[in-house]
């Protein structure tokens, strides 16, 4: 992969505050179409995420022409100058076990295993308290709602298919309606 500049990554993304905000955190809209928080996302996660929709692998009428707008050089930069944002407020730290009388916090930390459903722990794939793991697995906590809610939905319609596991698949078309909310808040507000 190619080597990425922070300083030149700024100056590339000066169309994507639009929609990013100046300060990478991104905006919820819960009456459309929410950007997410792109401070402190693994620089490799973005540049993958920018490659994704710009060869339709995730499908983005609104991203996709900008991500068109960058060449491979600019796509490493960019992702080097959101990765060194920070995230505000802090993505926490401190683990603490799950309360199994918290119907989201358990789907996170152990996931559902009731009859017909077996939906992993996100906390397997995205770290406890949503921190991320990794290169290939990103934070969930501070993310959006509406966002996380657009992109559970996108894998189930099959406008996501990025993931060349299809992890997410699975978890995606596993999920209600109402784990889905549930667990888009549980993530925000962490
Ligand atoms: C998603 C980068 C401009 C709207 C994303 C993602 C990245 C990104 C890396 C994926 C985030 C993730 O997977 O967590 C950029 C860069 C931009 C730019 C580098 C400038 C060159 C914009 C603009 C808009 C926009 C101007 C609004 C018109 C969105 C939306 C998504 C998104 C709606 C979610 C797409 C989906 O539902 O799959 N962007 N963005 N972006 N961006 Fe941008
Ligand atoms: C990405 C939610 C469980 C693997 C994502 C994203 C969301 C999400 C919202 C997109 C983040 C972004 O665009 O910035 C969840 C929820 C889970 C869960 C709510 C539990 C109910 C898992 C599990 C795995 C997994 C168990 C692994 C087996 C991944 C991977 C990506 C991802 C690999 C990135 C895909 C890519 O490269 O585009 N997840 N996840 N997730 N998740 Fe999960």
């Amino acid at each position: 992969a190619l080597e990425g500049d922070a300083e030149r990554g700024e100056a590339a993304a000066g169309t994507c505050v639009a929609c990013h905000q100046a300060d990478g955190m991104g905006m919820n809209n819960p009456n459309g179409e929410s950007w997410p928080r792109l401070a402190g996302l693994p620089a490799a996660y973005i540049a993958k995420q920018l490659h994704d929709i710009k060869e339709g692998r995730r499908e983005s009428p609104s991203m996709m022409p900008f991500a068109n707008m960058l060449d491979d050089q600019q796509i490493a930069d960019v992702a080097a100058y959101y990765a060194e944002l920070e995230p505000w407020p802090e993505l926490p730290t401190a683990y603490h076990a799950a309360d199994p009388n918290d119907e989201a916090e358990w789907l996170a930390e152990r996931g559902d295993w009731a009859e017909g459903r077996m939906i992993p722990a996100c906390s397997q794939c995205h770290g406890p308290n949503g921190q991320g793991v990794g290169d290939s697995f990103p934070p969930l906590a501070g993310q959006h709602a509406g966002y996380i809610v657009s992109q559970l939905e996108a894998w189930r319609e099959g406008k996501r298919h990025n993931d060349p596991n299809d992890l997410m698949m699975g978890v995606a078309e596993r999920l209600d309606e109402a784990q889905i909310e549930l667990i888009a808040d549980y993530y925000a507000t962490l």
